[in-house]
Formats: structure tokens, sequence, C-alpha cells
């Protein structure tokens, strides 16, 4: 199973100061040492971390595939398709949203997604939808061209923590109002949409990834899902990475999910 990670917050942490350290780029060849598969970066339309230089000196110089995450506005797509990374990966987007909260609506925006898709193909840029574990969206993104999908695991992750911390911020208060046991259900069934939907997308030929929300404690249970091949790790990186070192935390989760 391949592991990208997802260098993102280095920017945050960077943009607070607004100065130029830490800079994404020394991140590169970290992630090479430490055996990480992929870079991936999201080009926001508010640019709250990656900022478009960042975006051109990592396509440029990195050794390691990038997987760019985007929004399907226009401007954003045509950057991509002067930056040619490996990958794009297609993402909603809300200006006011902490993080990326629920997958694309293949169903919804079908036509728009289309166009973008064979654009993007055009430029020989691999594509990838970022979608929630639903069946109906996966049966379409295959349907209107795309080659790979990258399961949301943002649920499964916020129910974990619920049920295994008393953590009480806005995405965790939708369950408040469930007992443990209530919890503990709801986590194994949507452990089994999340292995149903890997399996349908794999059946159905799609190369199957997931992401959001993975950290070292609930990462093994996706990771055992033999139709998923790569996952998508940011947050929890990046926050291991301020006591462990980078590159160990990096090594860290390689192992957890190998
Ligand atoms: N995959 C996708 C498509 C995302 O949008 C994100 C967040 O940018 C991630 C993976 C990584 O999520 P996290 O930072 O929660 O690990």
């Amino acid at each position: 199973m391949k592991l990208g990670v997802n260098i993102d917050h280095i920017a945050t942490l960077r943009n607070a100061r607004r100065i130029n350290e830490p800079d994404p780029l020394m991140a590169l060849h970290v992630l090479k040492e430490a055996g990480a598969d992929q870079v991936t970066i999201h080009l926001r339309e508010d640019r709250r971390h990656i900022m478009d230089f960042d975006a051109k000196r990592i396509c440029e110089n990195s050794f390691l595939p990038v997987n760019m995450e985007c929004s399907i506005n226009p401007e954003i797509i045509d950057i991509i398709c002067s930056l040619k990374p490996q990958r794009a990966t297609l993402v909603p987007e809300r200006r006011e949203e902490v993080t990326t909260e629920g997958g694309l609506n293949v169903i919804k925006f079908e036509k728009e997604i289309k166009k973008v898709i064979e654009k993007l193909h055009k430029n020989e840029i691999e594509v990838s939808l970022f979608i929630d574990p639903d069946f109906e969206q996966i049966k379409k993104s295959k349907e209107i061209g795309a080659l790979m999908v990258e399961l949301h695991t943002g649920r499964y992750a916020n129910l974990h923590l619920a049920l295994n911390s008393n953590i009480n911020h806005t995405p965790f208060k939708i369950f408040e109002n469930f007992d443990r046991k209530t919890l503990k259900k709801e986590l194994e069934l949507e452990l089994k949409l999340l292995k149903d939907s890997a399996k349908l997308g794999k059946d159905l030929g799609l190369e199957v990834a997931a992401g959001h929300g993975l950290n070292y404690q609930n990462v093994k249970e996706i990771a055992n899902i033999k139709e998923i091949s790569e996952l998508n790790i940011g947050h929890s990186i990046i926050a291991n990475a301020i006591f462990l070192g980078l590159k160990e935390a990096i090594i860290k989760m390689k192992e957890l999910i190998n």
C-alpha cells in the first residue's frame, strides 16, 4: 500500500508567521528518505496554506510523484494544467470550512466534473475523485471517465475519535447524543461501508485510495482493506513530526500501514 504525505500544514505554520520558514519544499527529500511514495498538496482557492509558488517549486523539483488536490474552479484547473503534476485529485471546497468536509458530489456536478476530467487527461494528468463511500457516487465516477477514486474516511475518523477521546469540537457535536454502544455500531457500519465501497470501486476497474482524518490510532483497519492501494495522510503526520521529526513520523506511519 502506497503512502502519500500531505505537506500542506508545513505551509500553514509558515503562513502563520508570514515569513519563509518552514519551507514545504524542504520536506521533499525527507519524504523520499522516509519511504513515502508520493507528495500530496492542496492548492486551495483561498491559498490558506500552499501558495502558487510552493506548488510551482514542488512540481518542478519533486523526485516523488506529485498529487495535487484541487477544486473544479476553472482558474485553479488552468494552474494545474500548467504545472503538470502526476495527478489531480478533485475535491469539493467551501471557504469557511476548516478542512475538506464531505466528498465531491459527482452525481450533481456530473457535467462540470466530466469536462474537467477530459481537460486534465488531455494535459496528461491522472485524475482521482475524492468522494464519500457511496455506491452511486462510485458508479458515476467510473461512468464519467475517472480512473481512480479516493474514499473520504472523515466520518470513520470522527467516529473513532468520538469513541476513543472526550474531544468535543464541532465535527463531534453530531455524535454528542450517541452513547458508546451506538458509536461502536456506527463505526463498524462506516468501516463496512468503506470496505464494500473499495470492493465496488476495484470491481469496476477503478484504482481506490483513501484519506482524511487518518492517524496512528485508526489507520490499521483502513490499511487492512486490500482493495485500497494508497492512503493520503497529512495532519496527523505533521502533528507527530513536531515531536518525532518528519522522517520518524513518516516511518512510524509506514510501519503501521505495512
Ligand atoms: N485526502 C484528501 C483528498 C484531502 O483533501 C485531505 C486533506 O487535505 C487529505 C487526504 C489529508 O487529510 P488529513 O490532513 O486529515 O490527513
